[in-house]
Order: C-alpha cells, then sequence, then structure tokens
C-alpha cells in the first residue's frame, strides 16, 4: 500500500518550477487528431491523467513517444474511432476525444466517462454542442455513438461556461464547414492554450478567453508544435502550503495572471505575495488569518479546483471564512479528513463554514485529486505526523508532488507498504 508520510509544522522555503498543465495538455493531446503528421507538445507534464491521454491516442493507431517534458504524436496512421471503454472509465477528460474525431473521420463511440468523484457531471452540454453541429448522437446501452455526414458550422450558446463542453465544441468546429460562434464560451486560460495549439495548426479560431469564440472550419491543417502553459492548479497547490506552514516560495513558470482571486485570496489570509514576469513568490510569517468568504466560480472567478486548497490553508489559520462551492455539487468530501486532524468545518450542502484551529497529523484518506493535495497540504501545516493513503488519485494531476515539497524542505516521502 502507497502512502506519502509526512511530518509536519515546519516552514517551508525555495524554489520549485511548475509543470505544464494538465487541463491544458489533455485538450491539445486530444486536438493533435486533427491533423494528420506528427506533432510536437513541449512542456507536457508527465502524470498519470496525460499517460491515460496518450494511451487513448495510441490505442486510436497514433505513434506517441516522450523526450523529457515533450511529447510527439504522430497521427498519421490513426484510423480509430472508438476510446476504450477502460481508458475512458479513468478519467473524465477522455470526452475531449470525441471532438477531435468527429473533425477527423465522422465517428466517435466510447463509453460514458468517469473521473473524480465531484457529485453528478453530466456531459448533456458537449452532446448538445455536438448535435448543433450536424452530428447524430445515439446511447446504444450505455455507449455513446457519434455520427455525422458532414459537421455543419453553426451559432450555439452554452446554457453554462463549461470548460469541456467548450473545448470539444471548438475542436469538432474545426472540422465543421463554415463558421461556428460559441456563445457563452468558458473563458479559462487552457481555453487560450487550445486556442494557441489549435492556430498552430493552421485552424483560424479566435476569441478564446472573451465569452465568444469564433471558428472558420474547414481550413486545411498540418502538424503543429506547441508550449503548454504552466500549470495553474499546481501553482496554487505550492502557494497554499506555504501559506498553511508558513515560509517563504518562488514558483517559476507564470506572471501569476491566471491566478488573480487565488493571489487575492492568500493576500487577505497574511500572506505577502509578488508577482514577476516569470514567477510567484510569496511570504507566511504567521498564521493564515480567516478572510470573511469565498464564493467558487467560472473564470475568471475563484477556481473550483483550488478550493479544497485554500480550505487547507484555512481550516488550520485562525479566524472565520464560508466557502461556497457553486461549480460542482460535490466538492467536499475531503472535509471529513480535515476533521480527523482536529478542523472545525461545518458543510451544509454547498456552503462550508471554517472556523481555524491547530491541526494535528492523522492517518487520511485521498478521495479525489485536488482534495488528496488539499490533505497533503494541511498535514505539511499541522504539528505531528500523517499518512495520506492513496496518492494515486494525487499522482494523476502531479507530477511528483512529494518531491516538489521535498524541495520546499517540506518532511514528506512517498512509502510503500
Ligand atoms: C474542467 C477541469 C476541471 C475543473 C472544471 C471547472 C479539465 C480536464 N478539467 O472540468 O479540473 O474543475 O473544468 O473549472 O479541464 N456540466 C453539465 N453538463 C455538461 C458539462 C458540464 O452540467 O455537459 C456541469 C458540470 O457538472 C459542472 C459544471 O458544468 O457542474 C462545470 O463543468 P465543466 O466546466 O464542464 O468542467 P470540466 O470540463 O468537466
Amino acid at each position: 500500500m502507497e502512502f506519502f508520510a509526512v511530518k509536519g509544522g515546519r516552514p517551508l522555503e525555495g524554489t520549485v518550477a511548475v509543470h505544464g498543465a494538465k487541463n491544458s495538455a489533455l485538450p491539445i493531446l486530444a486536438a493533435t487528431l486533427l491533423a494528420r503528421g506528427e506533432s510536437v507538445l513541449h512542456n507536457c507534464p508527465d502524470l498519470t491523467d496525460i499517460q491515460t491521454a496518450l494511451e487513448i491516442l495510441a490505442a486510436l493507431g497514433c505513434r506517441v513517444r516522450r523526450e523529457g517534458r515533450t511529447v510527439l504524436v504522430d497521427t498519421t496512421d490513426c484510423t480509430g474511432t472508438a476510446v476504450p471503454d477502460e481508458l475512458m472509465g479513468r478519467m473524465r477528460a477522455s470526452v475531449l476525444f470525441l471532438g477531435s474525431l468527429l473533425a477527423r473521420g465522422g465517428e466517435a463511440a466510447a463509453s460514458w466517462p468517469g473521473g473524480c468523484a465531484l457529485g453528478a457531471r453530466p456531459i448533456d452540454l458537449h452532446i448538445r454542442a455536438f448535435q448543433a453541429l450536424g452530428t447524430e448522437v445515439l446511447d446504444r446501452e450505455g455507449r455513446l455513438l457519434c455520427r455525422t455526414r458532414g459537421l455543419r458550422g453553426c451559432r450555439m450558446a452554452l446554457p453554462f461556461p463549461s470548460v469541456g463542453a467548450t473545448e470539444n465544441a471548438m475542436l469538432a468546429a474545426c472540422g465543421a464547414a463554415g463558421v461556428t460562434i460559441i456563445h457563452n464560451a468558458a473563458r479559462e486560460p487552457e481555453i487560450q492554450d487550445l486556442q494557441g495549439f489549435l492556430r498552430s495548426l493552421g485552424a483560424d479560431v479566435r476569441g478564446a478567453g472573451t465569452g465568444e469564440i469564433v471558428i472558420r472550419g474547414g481550413v486545411p491543417l498540418h502538424p503543429g508544435e506547441y508550449t503548454i502553459m504552466a500549470d495553474r492548479i499546481v501553482t496554487a497547490t505550492y502557494l497554499c502550503a506555504v501559506a498553511a506552514a508558513g515560509g517563504e516560495g518562488e514558483f517559476f513558470g507564470s506572471d501569476g495572471a491566471a491566478l488573480l482571486p487565488v493571489l487575492d485570496a492568500l493576500e487577505q489570509t497574511g500572506c505577502r505575495i509578488r508577482r514577476e514576469p516569470d514567477r510567484v513568490r510569496i511570504w507566511q510569517a504567521g498564521k493564515a488569518a480567516g478572510i470573511g468568504s469565498v464564493t467558487t466560480g467560472p473564470y475568471p472567478g475563484f477556481p473550483t479546483d483550488a478550493q479544497p486548497l485554500l480550505a487547507a490553508v484555512l481550516a488550520g489559520g485562525r479566524g472565520e471564512t464560508r466557502i461556497t462551492e457553486t461549480i460542482f455539487d460535490s466538492r467536499f468530501r475531503y472535509v471529513e479528513s480535515l476533521r480527523t486532524m482536529g478542523a472545525r468545518i461545518r458543510v451544509e450542502g454547498t456552503t462550508a463554514w471554517i472556523t481555524g484551529t491547530p491541526l494535528r497529523g492523522a492517518d487520511l484518506e485521498a478521495d479525489d485529486l485536488r482534495g488528496g493535495a488539499a490533505l497533503t497540504i494541511a498535514a505539511l501545516g499541522a504539528e505531528g505526523e500523517s499518512r495520506i493513503l492513496s496518492p494515486f488519485h494525487i499522482d494523476r494531476g502531479y507530477e511528483r508532488l512529494e518531491k516538489a515539497f521535498q524541495a520546499l524542505g517540506g518532511r514528506i516521502r512517498r512509502m510503500n507498504e
């Protein structure tokens, strides 16, 4: 059984380079299917969700290889149209391959997607986007079959700015004849990164980062070369670890512009933050203070993925905070584990009231990716020893999280007993 052994209660100090963004790399890997030939992706993180995406590409007939941080995907012999069930079940973002497969060959099949247990996570918006572009979508005994005789550009308005549905619509629209306009598109930085890669393929896409994305489809595409942006949630994780344990840290890879609500919240807890062109620096002298209230929202709101991370900081701090989760209906599962550490947190529906109090080490179970990272942060800030069980959840989104914390002087080891 694998676990992280953490001895907390000691300030962190050091410098860490932030790896590439998982949530950019996943749709970009799916997008490589749009062009015939070999695309090259730099700064592609080496973590299990990316491994799953590479396995999907290989199962579809692509030749895939990794050279350090660079991944090369050759789609020349890709003839597959179905995402294997087992890979679909491992990760929800597998659904992103459907848009690219439709654009590539007019056909795509998959079972319903898996992923972190964060409550109901339907894909109706993805399906509606495919239908609007002229796809027939059938549910055959739990399998999703998508077929089109030719995608047609259209105007669509998403009822909610879903990140994945926006990406899938962009991917499919690249293969549609004519112009597609996506209204109420998600504005996350990862969508801009996808647009950047699509342009490197020669695609005519504009508007990412705003609520209206315009794609002129049917343009001939060629393989591309692109560098994936630094992971903003990983940056937030490192910053929150320093905020919880005290000390100072310097995190390379971005200027923190994509993280402003998190930086703002951390400053309110008493941290000092400095943004520089290629890095974010943080200093935390005392215990994190409560900050009144925080509400998650679509970008540029407070990111739901950073919600458990901030909660871990506040739980071990002092003072009161109310956190309201508006994106997922079940994203407080980590609270039970924090309570084992002595945390004072009351949850009602999608709101958590946190009263900061010193935490003590405990045996904790990582239930999902960001929840697991949050427990690790809490353990670094707590007095005594903790064991974080099931770190495979954490490995889905972090390249060896324990190594980054070791570089900051954190007493954390991956054990197997
Ligand atoms: C992406 C991120 C995830 C992040 C989330 C919100 C990836 C690989 N994952 O997930 O880390 O937490 O954005 O920032 O990029 N919804 C529907 N129907 C749909 C699609 C979504 O009702 O067809 C709902 C979801 O259940 C959820 C909300 O919309 O309540 C947001 O989901 P969405 O933005 O689509 O998140 P993901 O793309 O799954």
